[in-house]
């Protein structure tokens, strides 16, 4: 793409007409691209230098971690660990949150990060991405208290995702819009390509992993029935779409319109999906486009975290498909 806007170019832009902002966030962005560059390059050769399959640990979800979940977080804590700027990541794949030793006097944000997203598709060379949100707190030397970190969604900074698919893509907000950037696989640079995305109103796809029907709230059940009725007034049936990659679920409704959603479950109301590094950098994403992120009851960027793994029921799409799931939770 000849002439096209890279994505530090892009950044920096956005911050000249903000001047009370510094680079920083661009530094902390142009890192991500790194690591993004290093992940792929990484997904790329898994099956020729042992890659693939599992390293036999589980992690704190009490998830198998597979070797590639683990080269990307320490791809991700690399690029971080002598860092002046970020003080703190937390991790889907760490315990507890890791304190960046230079940044403890002078970093001013905490990153979150789901480093590998969609590891079931590791094996079987389908999407995965990696999903951030990165959050404003204090040096720890000036006044900063551990977990200052916990913050809701609704004061992110910035967040977005990158997708390993046919191309590379990073899309990102700062709350100004969000863009989309793809990797020129010859530069190596990320190219702006396409700008200010905004969503369809609402969508004809729904995304879900229905074989967990049986074990929802009766409200979740009757909206999918719902969704499978004919109607051409309303569109319906809508179609299915599911990869197991939530990145790559969501850029899909991003780009199209209508919904994904990963229920609460009877006996696990909380859901499967994490708040801090998946569901609120998503929900900022989303509805930077015009569209909405929800539990089902409440916007999923009002809560208040308690800890730093916590689950959350996930509904996020275009705007009026979100607050039909929201209308048959209520009745
Ligand atoms: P992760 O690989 O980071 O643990 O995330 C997997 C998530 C998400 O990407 C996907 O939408 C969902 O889990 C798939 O879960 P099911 O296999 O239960 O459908
Ligand atoms: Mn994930
Ligand atoms: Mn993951």
């Amino acid at each position: 793409m000849a002439g096209a806007i890279s994505l530090t170019q892009h950044i920096l832009q956005g911050e000249r007409q903000a001047p009370q902002e510094t680079g920083e966030i661009s530094g902390i962005m142009t890192q991500i691209a790194l690591v993004g560059q290093t992940i792929a390059r990484d997904l790329s050769q898994s099956g020729l230098i042992d890659l693939l399959g599992s390293t036999g640990q589980v992690n704190v979800q009490g998830e198998e971690v597979q070797k590639l979940d683990q080269k990307a977080n320490e791809s991700f804590v690399r690029a971080f660990e002598s860092s002046e700027v970020v003080r703190t990541l937390i991790s889907e794949e760490m315990e507890k949150p890791l304190h960046i030793v230079p940044a403890e006097r002078t970093g001013k944000y905490a990153l979150f990060f789901d480093p590998l997203d969609g590891s079931s598709n590791i094996d079987v060379n389908a999407p995965l991405g990696s999903i951030f949100s990165i959050h404003r707190v204090l040096p720890l030397t000036s006044g900063g208290k551990e977990p200052d970190f916990l913050k809701p969604g609704a004061e992110q900074v910035a967040a977005g995702y990158i997708l390993f698919g046919p191309s590379t893509i990073l899309v990102y907000t700062s709350g100004k819009g969000v863009h989309q950037f793809t990797l020129e696989p010859g530069s190596s640079e990320f190219l702006l390509s396409a700008s200010d995305i905004q969503m369809p109103s609402r969508g004809k796809v729904y995304s879900v992993n229905e074989g967990n029907y049986r074990k929802w709230p009766t409200g979740m059940q009757k909206f999918i029935d719902y969704l499978k009725e004919s109607d051409s007034a309303t569109g319906r049936p809508y179609s299915t779409r599911y990869t197991g990659c939530l990145a790559a679920d969501v850029h899909r409704i991003l780009l199209k319109g209508g919904l994904y959603l990963y229920p609460g479950e009877i006996k696990e109301p909380e859901g499967k999906l994490r708040l801090m590094y998946e569901a609120a950098p998503l929900s900022f994403v989303v509805e930077q486009a015009g569209g909405l992120g929800s539990t089902g009851a409440e916007r999923i960027n009002a809560i208040q975290p308690k800890t730093p793994h916590q689950r959350v029921p996930l509904v996020i799409g275009s705007r009026e498909d979100v607050e039909m799931v929201e209308k048959f939770m209520k009745e």
